[in-house]
């Protein structure tokens, strides 16, 4: 008998409104493990929404939201972290007075529980010492040894991408969802980035990528979801992008395409 893997995530039915603004509408995808996933969509069409309500930095109006099977809409955000689902931010804010090194490690907290590193037991030393050890791997993996020192907050632009996903990668994600990771990333270093993924992924870890830049979908993603004024429009191989006539009619037709049933009932 064949073993049936159960979807990583799934999102089902979602919907959320600010205000009057209804920003996503019957949103349903699913995740399986192993996926490279790229999240599309013109700008305001509820990208990063959906990343906060998936992990919990917003809360959905209706739907479910399962990770590994297991309802996580009502979850706060720390709890969803500490089961494995780790993100990173479009526009990363750094505490100002932490170190990139410190930073990189507070984020490990999510791993081992804030409280025991305030105890100061032995246990508590080694996860610290752990904790540095894995930092400083990931720090140099993503080119910021040179600042490891440095206040957080005085990183440039793309340096603080590269620690946000350095501290998501702390938490050791089984599902790592990432918000648009190359922005303002030098396109050299954006190799790295790609290659870090695509080593993630070989490793097991499931990735979903919202990002505007196509040859880092194309190059990265194994399938693509696109987003049009809060609502799916596809869901295919970076391949099909170009010739999906939803997907261009998304993108130029300055308005969202129909869905299949709006088509019927036409
Ligand atoms: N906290 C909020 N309060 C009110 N409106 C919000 C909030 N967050 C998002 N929105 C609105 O939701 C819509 C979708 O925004 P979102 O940031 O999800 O888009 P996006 O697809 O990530 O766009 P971009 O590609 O520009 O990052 C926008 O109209 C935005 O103004
Ligand atoms: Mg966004």
């Amino acid at each position: 008998m064949t073993a049936v893997t159960a979807p990583l995530l799934q999102v089902r039915s979602v919907a959320k409104a600010f205000g009057g603004n209804r920003v996503l509408e019957d949103v349903s995808f699913q995740v399986e493990p192993g996926e490279i996933v790229g999240l599309l969509g013109p700008n305001g069409s509820g990208k990063s929404t959906l990343l906060n309500l998936v992990t919990g930095f917003e809360r959905i109006d209706q739907g479910e939201v399962l990770f590994e099977g297991g309802r996580i809409d009502r979850l706060p955000a720390h709890r969803i972290v500490d089961r494995a689902l780790g993100r990173t931010f479009q526009l990363p804010s750094m505490p100002t007075k932490m170190s990139v090194i410190e930073v990189a490690m507070a984020a490990a907290t999510a791993r081992h529980g804030f409280f025991d590193t305030l105890l100061g037991t032995r246990a508590a030393r080694e996860a610290e010492e752990r904790a540095r050890v894995e930092a400083d791997a990931l720090l140099k993996e993503f080119l910021l040894t040179p600042v490891r020192d440095l206040p957080s907050s005085a990183l440039s632009g793309g340096q603080k991408k590269l620690l946000g996903i350095v501290c998501a990668l702390m938490g050791k994600p089984r599902l790592l969802m990432l918000d648009e990771p190359t922005a303002g990333v030098h396109p050299n270093l954006r190799n790295d980035i790609v290659q870090a993924l695509q080593r993630l992924n070989r490793q097991g870890m499931t990735i979903v990528i919202v990002e505007h830049d196509m040859h880092f979908i194309r190059e990265v993603c194994t399938r693509c979801i696109v987003l049009d004024r809060g609502h799916i429009v596809a869901s295919c191989r970076p391949d099909e992008l170009s010739s999906n006539e939803r997907v261009l009619q998304a993108y130029l037709g300055g308005g969202r395409a129909a869905t299949e049933s709006e088509k019927v009932n036409a």
